[in-house]
């Protein structure tokens, strides 16, 4: 089954074909994402209105442009599949409306995937891809959870953030030390000229039970130490890694419970905050040591992209999911 994925739920256009007949990165014909981050640069966040415009000025570009990369019609397609939630309501309609408005007149089956789900299944889409089940960190912009995965499709809430999401944190925080926008990677990027152990900040609620996280102390925290530093680039650099090793740490603390807790030795890792390298090197050694396995989509899979809805939309109407031909989405939606 070959399946357009169509991804619009924030400032990131993106747009694949997956064909099930192939199997792990073999089944990505072809993927291009289009991002809007010079759009909102000089807001310092994402406009909601300027992303749906800017969603329906390259949607169908980028729909003709992955076509042809992947040398394929309109009528080689089997389904579309497209993000129905969570995100910004005007940029979801924008991707539904399309996928929908295709999906009618070629006469295909068409799907609405939990953007989430699409992050958390992104790993499968690698070769030698883990199987169920398994542990999922989801680290993003807008998420931190931890998700017991005991078949694609059932999934357990074991812990979240209360306040902040992780990738959320990184932005928040390299904003108040006057790194552009978006901060996340810029920071974990001045992270790797700083000197571990220079500012040490606290691994929150790690020191009691529990799965869940809250990053809006630590946040706190930096403020604090930059306000009373010298705001040199170096000592940026050093608060900047402070940060990293307590929210890199705090993670890999959690995920190594979570295992505990579902009995898995497997993790999945998914999310943009899943591109960081220090979290990736981590994980990966602490699942090593533990005898496990930890499995990352590749960093430009772990962003924002067409092709985890691509794939999580081939998965569901392989299964036989079908809906009524409606353009629907749900902003705020739980997996
Ligand atoms: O999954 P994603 O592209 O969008 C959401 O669904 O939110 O994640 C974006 C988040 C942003 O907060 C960004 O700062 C963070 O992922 N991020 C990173 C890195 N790359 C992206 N955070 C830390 N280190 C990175 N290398
Ligand atoms: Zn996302």
């Amino acid at each position: 089954m070959k399946v357009l994925g169509i991804e619009s739920s924030c400032d990131e256009t993106g747009v694949a074909v997956y064909d099930t007949a192939l199997s792990g990165a073999a089944g990505l014909l072809a993927h291009a994402v289009y991002s809007q981050i010079a759009l909102h640069a000089e807001y310092g966040g994402v406009v909601p209105e300027l992303a749906s415009r800017d969603h329906v000025r390259k949607l169908l570009p980028l729909i003709r442009q992955t076509l042809a990369e992947a040398d394929l019609s309109v009528a080689d397609l089997d389904g579309v599949a497209y993000t129905a939630g969570p995100g910004l309501v005007g940029a979801l309609l924008v991707g539904a409306g399309v996928a929908r408005s295709l999906a009618w007149a070629l006469d295909l089956p068409a799907v609405g995937v939990h953007h989430m789900e699409g992050h958390l299944l992104a790993p499968l889409m690698e070769d030698d891809p883990p199987a169920a089940p398994f542990v999922a960190l989801l680290v993003s912009g807008g998420h931190t959870q931890l998700v017991a995965v005991d078949a694609i499709g059932s999934y357990r809430l074991l812990g979240e953030t209360l306040d902040d999401a992780a990738g959320e944190a990184f932005d928040k925080t390299a904003k108040m030390m006057g790194l552009p926008y978006p901060g996340g990677p810029q920071l974990a990027k001045l992270a790797e000229t700083g000197t571990p152990g220079v500012f040490k900040f606290a691994r929150p609620m790690t020191d009691r039970p529990g799965l869940d996280f809250s990053f809006s102390g630590l946040k706190t925290q930096v403020l604090l130490a930059w306000r009373n530093s010298d705001q040199s680039e170096s000592t940026r650099a050093d608060i900047a890694r402070g940060f990293e090793d307590a929210v890199v740490d705090t993670l890999a603390i959690k995920c190594g419970r979570a295992l505990d807790a579902a009995g898995c030795d497997t993790l999945v890792v998914a999310g943009g905050v899943g591109a960081n390298k220090r979290l990736r090197a981590k994980l990966q050694a602490m699942c090593e040591q533990r005898g496990g396995r930890a499995c990352f989509p590749r960093p430009a899979l772990c962003t924002d992209n067409g092709a985890m809805i691509a794939f999580a939309g081939a998965l569901r109407l392989e299964a036989g999911q079908r809906e009524p031909a409606a353009v629907h989405v749900t902003p705020r939606w739980d997996m």
